[in-house]
């Protein structure tokens, strides 16, 4: 039988500002996630500009991407700007990722064509690891300054003009890859790099201290009152693995525990965010500084075949749920979520595209940020929603997930997911302070849990035009298909 939720839309409350950069992309020199993914090289023979390739970037770009992080992650901590600039560029080792050689063919100059080519913002992460201030200094005065030897050097490299650093991370997981330091040490060193990252006259630098691991709130707790006056964002980690670390759990083949485990665990950072935050309220009540959930989405284990410091893994409808389940969750939050980062943009973790060769497929994940879009900038609607609900025991949960916004148009857009994998649900939602006369919509769904595109169906999961929603008596009605994505405009 089909399940029964109800909701109320509070449009006569709007809430914050649901921040374009919560869609921020995260590329790190991470197996193809660059190298063969995005970067192809100028002598190419798949179609490039520059060097990137032109159907990942023109897919990228139907996204709107907003921001891109870069250049790690882990490999951040051990990168040197240096030795990305100029002709004469040193392979050196990824030691984190693979073992394997790393060209250093993308650097500064690439990355930012890469941001042009894409219309996004740079935020770059530091290294706090294995660099010192100085070299991080010098990297910024070498992006952004109008004058001096370190601007004549980027000419000469052929770019006269500074480029903007809105963004920049003062490293990545200071409490492992990135030094594996206590908290009390890594604030001290937060604030002793971040004073020397210094923005040019008339431009601003945010600055987005390495923040907690899940639930480390002692990390967050040190950070945010040692360190605050010294950073605008503080950033926070968490991934869904179903089962424990390290990631064994295949991206593909699951049965139905593996798909409640796994979206039970995509829940989890709403209490996550809540406990954070509330220690932030505690040292920064007015909300100046943002919380930057700067790496999130699913970790399994690396696709068969592939090379496992690789992280390369396929992308079924179950993380279509898991984008949506968290796009909903940064909706409550969006006063204190001012950016997010999913992990990653391209051939890595829970990405948007995946390549192989000259072929390239876009992801459910990818759909469902495409779906999204209406949210970047708009006003946050809060909605209540009395779900039954779904899964047992340790791995249940509401089955409707939603969230709610309203555009610069005063159009009103209300995402729902139905986690329920066997039943359909509908939903009666009153809308308070909305007539809407007319409601349309799409809705992402498969047969399979494990849907997925391919090589060979690259079509599988894309959104549908939906037709389960109607306008009764004022209020919206929705037959959520089980499993499935919806989302509806309301004019
Ligand atoms: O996204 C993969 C890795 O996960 C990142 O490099 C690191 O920051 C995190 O541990």
């Amino acid at each position: 039988a089909e399940g029964a939720a109800t909701a109320t839309l509070h449009a006569d409350k709007p809430g914050a500002t649901y921040d374009r950069r919560i869609f921020t992309q995260f590329a790190e020199h991470l197996g193809n996630g660059i190298y063969g993914g995005l970067w192809v090289g100028k002598g190419s023979k798949i179609p490039n500009t520059r060097g990137f390739r032109n159907d990942v970037v023109g897919a990228l770009k139907e996204l709107g991407v907003p921001v891109v992080r870069w250049p790690g992650g882990c490999f951040a901590d051990e990168y040197h700007w240096r030795e990305g600039i100029g002709a004469n560029r040193p392979v050196k080792i990824n030691t984190h990722w693979g073992g394997v050689t790393e060209p250093n063919a993308v650097g500064t100059h690439e990355f930012m064509d890469l941001m042009d080519q894409l219309g996004s913002e740079a935020y770059i992460a530091g290294n706090v690891g294995n660099g010192t201030p100085r070299e991080m200094a010098e990297w910024v005065e070498y992006m952004t300054s109008p004058a001096g030897s370190l601007a004549e050097e980027r000419a000469k490299n052929g770019h006269k003009a500074p480029w903007a650093v809105p963004y920049f991370g003062v490293g990545n997981e200071l409490w492992g890859c990135g030094g594996n330091m206590r908290p009390e040490f890594a604030a001290d060193e937060t604030r002793r790099y971040a004073t020397f990252i210094k923005a040019p006259k008339d431009t601003k630098i945010l600055k987005i201290a390495s923040g907690a691991n899940v639930d480390d709130y002692k990390w967050t707790e040190t950070m945010i009152r040692e360190a605050a006056d010294q950073v605008d964002g503080l950033s926070l980690h968490y991934y869904t693995i179903p089962g424990s670390w390290p990631p064994r759990a295949s991206a593909t083949q699951f049965d139905e525990s593996g798909w409640a485990e796994t979206l039970s665990e995509a829940n989890r950072m709403d209490d996550l965010i809540t406990k954070h935050s509330a220690i932030m309220d505690k040292y920064d009540p007015k909300k100046r500084i943002f919380l930057a959930v700067d790496e999130w989405g699913t970790w399994y284990a690396g696709d068969p075949g592939t090379n496992p410091g690789f992280l390369r893994q396929q992308n079924t409808l179950r993380d279509a749920l898991v984008a949506a389940i968290h796009l909903n969750i940064f909706a409550k939050h969006a006063d204190r979520v001012k950016m997010s980062a999913i992990a990653q943009m391209v051939n890595v973790l829970q990405a948007m595209i995946l390549t192989d060769g000259a072929k390239m497929v876009k992801t459910p994940t990818y759909w469902v940020f495409d779906l999204y879009k209406p949210w970047m900038d708009a006003t946050v609607l809060p909605i209540d929603v009395q779900s039954p609900g779904y899964g047992a025991g340790k791995w249940s949960m509401p089955a409707v997930s939603a969230s709610a916004v309203r555009d610069k148009a005063g159009v009103a857009h209300v995402a729902l997911a139905n986690l329920d994998p066997n039943r359909a649900n509908t939903v009666r939602i009153a809308l308070d302070g909305i007539t809407a006369a007319t409601v349309s919509g799409k809705v992402l769904t498969a047969g399979a849990m494990n849907a997925l595109n391919d090589f060979g169906a690259p079509d599988a999961v894309k959104p549908a035009a939906f037709d389960g929603a109607r306008i009764d008596g004022g209020a919206l009605v929705v037959t959520l298909p089980a499993k499935s994505v919806v989302m509806l405009d309301l004019k």
